[in-house]
């Protein structure tokens, strides 16, 4: 198993403003959906927040301290995939969605082992990416060419520390990502 941070930063490292990206970029959002569609998402409660919805043809895990309304708690050994676990909790709400509420990393990490598919992507927030950082063997960033003014949401340089560029795409809308691994 891989596992893949993926994240879009001015060139500040700025990631969020107000709970929500502080840009919009359709060639960013097309590019993050053929990356990470059939694999493993996880991401912080906020983040969660801000989407709004469980990703399609993704196992979600959501990392919360406190639980989710909604969404079911990990049960370890019980079900045969995420998408029923999530099911048998809220039927109504939940049906097929692939949502599974995860207390720490380490318990994401084994949530994917047991009913993820593909590689494991964290897919922020800034929270998130930190309590992943050491574990993570590549970062997918998009480069945002202007700076965000207002930002409130920041990755530092030092998650990148020990990390190389491989590669590089165009991805359209102006935007180039590097892919990052391990040096
Ligand atoms: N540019 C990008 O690529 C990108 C990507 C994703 C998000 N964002 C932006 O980033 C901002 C949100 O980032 P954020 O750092 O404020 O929040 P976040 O990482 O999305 O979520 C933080 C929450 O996740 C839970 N959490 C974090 N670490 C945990 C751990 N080790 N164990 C258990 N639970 C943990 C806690 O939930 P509880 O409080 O429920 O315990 C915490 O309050 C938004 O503006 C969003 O739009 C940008």
């Amino acid at each position: 198993m891989t596992l893949k941070a993926i994240v879009a930063m001015d060139p500040n490292g700025a990631i969020g403003r107000d709970g929500g990206l502080p840009w919009h970029y359709p060639a960013d959002l097309r590019f993050f959906k053929r990356t990470t569609r059939g694999n493993t998402v996880v991401m912080g409660r906020r983040t969660w927040a801000s989407i709004g919805r469980p990703l399609p043809d993704r196992l979600n895990i959501v990392l919360t301290r406190r639980g989710l309304e909604g969404v079911a708690e990990a049960a370890p050994g019980e079900g045969s995939g995420a998408t029923e676990t999530a099911a048998r909790a809220n039927r109504e709400e939940l049906t097929g969605t692939g949502v599974i509420a995860v207390a720490s990393a380490d318990d994401a990490l084994r949530a994917h082992a047991e009913h993820g598919r593909g590689d494991l992507y964290v897919i922020g927030g800034a929270q998130v990416y930190a309590a992943f950082a050491r574990r993570v063997d590549e970062w997918i960033v998009t480069r945002i060419p202007e700076a965000v003014a207002d930002a409130d949401t920041f990755l530092p340089d030092s998650l990148f520390a020990g990390f190389e560029r491989y590669r590089s795409e165009e991805i359209g809308d102006g935007l180039v990502v590097d892919f990052l691994r391990r040096a």
